[in-house]
């Protein structure tokens, strides 16, 4: 299992100590969560909060756009340094495009789908995918419930990956636990996205290497 702590729920007074708590982890990647308060009824970080987590961490950064018109920062993400970038398929009208502008860019091109995106609208872009991630929650804040129909939804997505040759792996994003997280994982879930379970343990480095055994 990969893990990717999402520093939404860690400490912005002291973004530095999280993200080398992150660097000192087994923890895969970084989750970086972008909302502009428009795509999402809420505002998190933009640029330059990015670039200095760049500027530390020693894990690829898996950034998450929340926002409305996201082919607009392609180049500027790759600049401040992401590896992959998610993109919502709710916000890209003309989504194929989107896609290979992430990867002329040099990152890896993930699509995420709203909870009540059903899987069949991937079916044409699967195979250009590296990586697909279903929101467990409605997405915009931490700390959320998990949704239970996203146990179907990820075999479903299994199925369709393998109908249509995608070498896409499986990341899922919110109500995480260690709980929720095993159900994912015997589903078939490749990525685990984790907030609240990992920065609210007291032993973060634990909490990450329990959810990498799952
Ligand atoms: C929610 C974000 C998530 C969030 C998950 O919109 O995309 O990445 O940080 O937080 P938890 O794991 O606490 O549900
Ligand atoms: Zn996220």
């Amino acid at each position: 299992m990969l893990v990717a702590p999402s520093i939404l729920s860690a400490d912005f007074g002291n973004l530095q100590k999280d993200i080398e708590m992150i660097n000192n982890s087994k923890a895969d990647m970084i989750h970086i969560d972008i909302m502009d308060g428009v795509f999402v009824p809420n505002i998190s970080i933009g640029f330059p909060v990015v670039k200095s987590v760049a500027a530390v961490a020693k894990k690829p950064l898996d950034v998450h756009l929340m926002i409305v018109n996201p082919e607009k920062y392609i180049s500027r993400f790759k600049e401040i340094g992401a590896t992959w970038l998610n993109v919502h398929y709710e916000a890209c009208t003309h989504l194929n495009r989107v896609v290979h502008e992430i990867h002329e860019a040099g990152m890896k091109a993930a699509v995420t789908l709203n909870p009540s995106t059903p899987v069949s609208v991937l079916e044409e872009i699967l195979p250009e995918l590296d990586m697909v991630l279903l929101m467990t929650v409605n997405p915009g804040f931490g700390g959320q419930k998990f949704i239970e129909s996203s146990i179907a939804k990820v075999k479903k997505l299994r199925n369709l990956i393998n109908l249509t040759a995608s070498k896409a792996i499986i990341e899922v994003d919110g109500g995480v636990t260690l709980e929720t997280g095993k159900r994912l994982a015997q589903a078939g879930v490749d990525v685990l996205v984790s907030g609240n379970t990992i920065f609210k343990s007291e032993d973060p480095i634990k909490t990450i290497g329990q959810l990498k055994e799952l």
